[in-house]
């Protein structure tokens, strides 16, 4: 067997075939199922393009009025979910709170039948109408509130913010929350979508193919990113403070949340959609203050890293809608998950139609022959690594 070139973090290198979405890196181009983004933002619905994304077309009207149906009579949790909740420490970030809960799901639902087309609807159904509710309630209960049922009489979005706030959203707020999901939902073979695929390829069940992609997910370099921009915005705290900052990064070689792209060399094409989203909510509930320094961010960093493709990402201005809809900071990758479930379903139905487990190789740079030396004879290691103290927390 020839081994290929060793491209760390498997850079360039095709992981599989797939038909679900397209990214052009050097236009700034993302469509999903050939419908560029742009259309999708402006005509479609969230559910619409999870239908579209998932069985490959977008659905008719009779289609999607049952899937909508469907996903409104699903969002409740089972009452041993709440009850599990409620014994999480408030302390707990978000994400492993949704990424327990999603794997518990696979408690309630333990039969596999992944030959079973009405078993991947139930299980795409469930998963896309209960991930919005464990988040809506795990923010409740971190405040010491019972969470709120969701409402039926509410389309995808607005019951969430409902459930978040416990108030019915404006309009424009449910619209913008809509949009914001539909441009999260999918994005080729990202970290957390290559982690649902490589669960998937082993026939384990869809809520464990999730939970690992949330886990995948949490990371700051990947959909933790929305969170990490606001703390630096408020980190620069002034549109003056904004080149002194940049200078730091460079010089300590820090990367720059919400900047930089593994395919994206352009401004990402969703950055574009998000900033003129932020603007509309700026115009109707009152600008944020920091967005002048986000504008600031963007013009200096491209000045001064467009050169090696250094642009906004997706992450970069969904913070600023997400503040403006009075959604926590520490919510904001949770949201992104309930997003990209639609794009993980949509992957983990296209690998198990043609399925071969997922098992890589290496190039090996250890030694080999070594002695079993009798603990006896043993040093203690000379790094600080290995050394073990007292765990206190
Ligand atoms: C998402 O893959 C996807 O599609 C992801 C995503 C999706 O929809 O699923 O789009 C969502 O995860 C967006 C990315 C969110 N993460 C961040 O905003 C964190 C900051 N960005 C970087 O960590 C970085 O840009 C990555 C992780 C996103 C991409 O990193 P790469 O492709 O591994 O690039 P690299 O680290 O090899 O950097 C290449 C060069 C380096 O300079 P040199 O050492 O060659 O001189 O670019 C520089 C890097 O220092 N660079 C940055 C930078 N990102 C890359 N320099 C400053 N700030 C940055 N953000």
């Amino acid at each position: 067997m020839t081994v290929c070139e060793y491209k760390p973090g498997l850079e360039g290198i095709p992981a599989k075939q797939s038909s679900i979405s397209f990214v052009d890196g050097h236009q700034g181009i993302l469509e999903y199922r050939g419908i560029q983004i742009e259309e999708l933002a402006k005509h479609g619905s969230f559910l619409e393009t999870a239908y579209l994304l998932i069985w490959g077309t977008l659905p008719s009207q009779e289609e999607l009025t049952d899937f909508e149906r469907e996903i409104r009579y699903h969002r409740r949790l089972k009452y041993r979910i709440r009850d599990m909740m409620k014994c999480f420490p408030e302390s707990g970030h978000p994400m492993d709170a949704l990424q327990a809960c999603a794997a518990a799901l696979g408690l309630f639902y333990s039969r596999r039948a992944l030959d079973d087309p009405a078993y991947i609807r139930a299980a795409v159904v469930r998963l896309l109408a209960k991930l919005p509710t464990m988040v809506a309630a795990f923010q409740l209960m971190r405040k010491g509130n019972d969470p709120v049922q969701p409402r039926d009489d509410l389309d995808y979005a607005a019951n969430f913010l409902y459930m978040l706030n416990e108030r019915e959203p404006d309009p424009l707020a449910a619209r913008v929350f809509d949009v914001c999901l539909t441009l999260h939902a999918e994005h080729t073979i990202n970290a957390s979508t290559f982690s649902a695929m490589v669960t998937a390829s082993t026939l384990t069940d869809p809520y464990a193919v999730v939970a690992s992609a949330v886990g995948t997910l949490a990371g700051p370099l990947h959909g933790g990113a929305n969170e990490e921009v606001i703390t630096m915005l408020e980190e620069i705290g002034s549109v003056d403070n904004v080149v002194p900052y940049l200078d730091g990064c460079i010089a300590q070689k820090t990367k720059i949340m919400g900047f930089g792209h593994r395919v994206y060399k352009v401004k990402d094409p969703r950055a574009t959609i998000l900033q003129s989203l932020a603007e509309q909510l700026f115009e109707k509930f009152g600008a944020d203050e920091y967005y002048d320094v986000a504008l600031e961010l963007e013009r200096v960093v491209s000045d001064r890293l467009g050169h090696k493709g250094i642009y906004p990402n997706v992450d970069f201005y969904s913070g600023l809608v997400y503040r403006k809809l009075g959604i926590p900071t520490d919510l904001f990758t949770p949201i992104f998950a309930i997003a990209r479930v639609a794009g993980w379903l949509a992957h983990w139905k296209e690998q198990l139609s043609e399925n071969r487990i997922f098992r890589p190789t290496q190039i090996y740079t250890g030694t080999h022959g070594e002695p079993y030396i009798p603990i006896g004879e043993r040093q203690n290691a000379d790094d600080q690594d290995q050394l073990t103290g007292l765990i206190t927390e």
